[in-house]
């Protein structure tokens, strides 16, 4: 049975979009099963559409507090019985019983190198702090923002007279491979969150997967 996806998105979606066309041209076996926003106008809700998928915004404003928002977010998600919730630019956070619930079936990713960079204006901080290398971490979702267990990373240089426009480009532009490669180790079995912190291939892993420039694990 290939793995259900549901995916969460408040933007554009071209993370969606890449899941989308792996999945279209055969290079990964998963399902996507839907996908919900916080964000009635979000680009990502088209994508699904246009690939013939349920696709759902359920609004804050709608709701007393975050925990009635999270509540019927989730528990919408949950009727459609997701393997993986792949939170694919949701911008929004999550209260911590969500999380707690879904340990283990609930990926994030996120445009810096965890742990640096949590939050968002990502790409300006890498810039103001003159770091050579900046990226994009794939991580399971945890109470703590952005600081669950890194499953995968991708790196990008920093340029001489890049600002946040161009180095934001060159990351998304890995981003794509990287939430690929771990959704097909993901949907394989390979990896796995254990009590300890991230398993692959059985074994507790002491780093992160590194996406190499052939769009692989190193
Ligand atoms: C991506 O760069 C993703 O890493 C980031 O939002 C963008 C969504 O792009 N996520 C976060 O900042 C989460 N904290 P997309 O809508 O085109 O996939």
């Amino acid at each position: 049975m290939p793995l259900r996806i549901a995916v969460l998105a408040s933007g554009r979606g071209t993370n969606l979009q890449a899941i989308l066309d792996a999945i279209a041209a055969g290079t990964l076996d998963a399902e996507v099963i839907g996908a919900w926003s916080d964000r009635k106008d979000a680009q990502a809700l088209v994508r699904a559409r246009d690939a013939g998928l349920q696709a759902r915004a359920i609004r804050p404003r709608d709701f007393a507090d975050r925990a009635a928002h999270d509540a019927a977010l989730f528990d919408a998600l949950d009727a459609a019985e997701p393997d993986l919730i792949v939170c694919a630019g949701y911008m929004r956070l999550i209260g911590a019983g969500v999380m707690t619930a879904r340990a283990g079936r609930m990926i994030n990713i996120h445009p810096s190198l965890l742990p640096d960079f949590k939050g968002l204006h990502t790409h300006q901080r890498a810039l103001d702090a003159g770091v050579p290398e900046h990226g994009a971490s794939v991580h399971y979702v945890t109470a703590e923002l952005d600081g669950g267990p890194v499953v995968a990373q991708a790196r990008v240089p920093v340029l001489p007279g890049d600002d946040a426009g161009t180095l934001s480009a060159r990351v998304l532009g890995r981003e794509h491979p990287l939430l690929l490669e771990t959704l097909r180790w993901i949907a394989a079995g390979r990896v796995r969150l254990h009590e300890d912190g991230v398993h692959v291939d059985g074994q507790r892993a002491a780093a992160p997967l590194q996406l190499a420039a052939t769009d692989r694990f190193a």
